[in-house]
């Protein structure tokens, strides 16, 4: 991470709370106990079963849990196509939205329209999605956000080769000198939190790492003594 980052008052490193693992019978309360035990973004993940094959929540459900917190909503659009869906999600207290360049036809328009409707932009690459995607755009974004999984379920293994495209997207943020996050989306545990940070991630999500252990406060705690470490 760069120093400029360092000084600029912002956290080092921010913890993503993916509800996909919460409790949804009991969503507002898990939201509050999340929050409660440390994490720093509520990562709202939306599945359509289409452009994934899973199927989850939209902006009425976003909109509920907005009062509830004063945490950052940091949305995961997993849709296809995107753009009609976005401002539901900005007037329902989305403070960040990322989609996937696979489920826009045009990415630089679908950047604008986020941004238009007052929101943080991030792009999202899956696993197998290259990076010259970012080559025109990343002057625009507020977020780059890397799978480490195939999106569509939680509880998934890390992909190893994760590591080298983080270090590659960090040099480029780097080079640029303008604040972009650095966010990481699966398989992140406790366990290997800390050699995700080394290769360059700022924002970690994690889903059933949090929701999966029966002190989030504790596992989030774990998760920041590790950060502490690199
Ligand atoms: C997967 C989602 C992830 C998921 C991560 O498509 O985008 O946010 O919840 O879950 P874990 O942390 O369990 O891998
Ligand atoms: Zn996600």
């Amino acid at each position: 991470m760069s120093d400029k980052r360092r000084t600029s008052g912002e956290p080092r490193y921010r913890i993503a709370a993916s509800i996909l693992s919460a409790d949804f019978a009991r969503l507002g309360e898990e939201v509050g106990r999340v929050v409660e035990a440390g994490a720093d973004f509520i990562h709202f993940d939306v599945m359509d079963n289409h452009y994934v094959p899973n199927l989850t929540v939209g902006p009425m459900v976003c909109e509920a849990i907005r009062p509830l917190t004063q945490a950052t909503i940091d949305v995961h659009l997993m849709v296809k196509p995107v753009d009609r869906i976005i401002p539901d999600f900005a007037r329902a207290g989305a403070n960040i939205i990322s989609f996937h360049p696979e489920a826009s036809e045009h990415v630089d328009r679908t950047i604008g329209v986020i941004k238009e409707a007052g929101c943080k932009a991030g792009l999202v690459l899956n696993p197998a999605t290259p990076l010259v995607y970012l080559d025109h755009v990343l002057g625009e974004l507020d977020l780059v956000l890397l799978m480490a999984v195939n999106p569509g379920f939680g509880g998934q293994r890390f992909i190893p080769y994760t590591l080298d495209k983080l270090r590659a997207v960090r040099a480029r943020i780097d080079e640029i000198g303008r604040e972009v996050l650095l966010e990481v989306d699966g398989g992140i545990k406790v366990d290997n939190i800390a050699d995700v940070a080394r290769a360059g991630a700022d924002t970690f999500v994690a889903g059933s790492a949090i929701f999966g252990s029966p002190d989030y406060a504790a596992t989030i705690a774990a998760m920041r003594a590790e950060l502490a470490t690199v």
